[in-house]
């Protein structure tokens, strides 16, 4: 993991902790996806190295932060295992401010919003660069999809009056493959004036598995910013 010193990286590595704080023996933890809840998935795993936390159980969000949990030792459990889950730390691309989201950058959003949305308490954290006056407007909003399906979805997001894109690998040819095997479309939308709205909507049209928008859903946002120079987290 990256030790950098750069702003960003502090930020992340700052709200992370401070999330990892708020968990305690004994709870039933969603662990996210993204840069910035691997911080808070590596200090929840040192805490529990050092006896500060103990008997706490992780329910994985992806791929990636099962290969975390299990380095850094944190116990994993399933949805089928348990009777609730206390809290679940996430990250974010866009948070407006009702603290409604796009997620989906990692392509890891049905997953997530399924653990997100049965936590007691859900806990975004996010650089400040992450705050929107409205949503989408610096993030394409992303829509996991049938691959038997694509081009009927693709043609539907079209008519909504988005602008659609199959979002390609990185090292990998062609399409990204999301963890359920299936593709990922980014859409372009002019304004997102009603993501609740926006979000059924989407979810509406056959082929869909789940869209970005989590919509009413958190609870709490730590922010990390640099202030006079220094990085500091602040709760909205
Ligand atoms: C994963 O699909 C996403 O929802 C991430 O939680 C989101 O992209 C934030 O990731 P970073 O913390 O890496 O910006």
């Amino acid at each position: 993991m990256s030790t950098a010193t750069e702003p960003t990286t502090l930020m992340k590595q700052l709200v992370g902790k401070a999330a990892a704080l708020r968990v305690q023996s004994g709870m039933i933890v969603g662990l996210g996806t993204g840069s910035t809840t691997a911080y808070a998935i590596q200090y929840i795993g040192e805490r529990l190295k050092s006896g500060d936390l103990k008997d706490i159980k992780g329910i994985p969000t992806s791929f990636q932060s099962v290969v975390l949990a299990k380095e850094l030792g944190i116990p994993l459990t399933t949805l089928d295992e348990v009777d609730r889950i206390d809290i679940a730390i996430d990250g974010a691309d866009e948070v407006d401010p009702n603290k409604n989201l796009i997620k989906g950058g990692g392509a890891a959003h049905t997953r997530e919003k399924i653990v997100d949305s049965l936590a007691e308490q859900f806990i975004v954290v996010v650089d400040a660069s992450k705050l929107v006056d409205k949503l989408g407007s610096t993030f394409l909003l992303p829509v996991e999809v049938l691959p038997f399906a694509l081009t009927p979805v693709m043609r539907a997001l079209e008519k909504l009056g988005g602008k659609p894109q199959l979002r390609m690998g990185v090292k990998k040819a062609g399409p990204v493959i999301t963890d359920q095997g299936n593709f990922v479309i980014d859409v372009k939308f002019e304004a997102i004036d009603n993501p609740a709205e926006l979000e059924k909507t989407l979810n509406n049209i056959p082929g869909v598995l789940e869209n970005g928008l989590f919509v009413g859903l958190t609870d709490l946002v730590l922010v990390g910013e640099i202030k006079d120079g220094q990085p500091t987290v602040r709760e909205i």
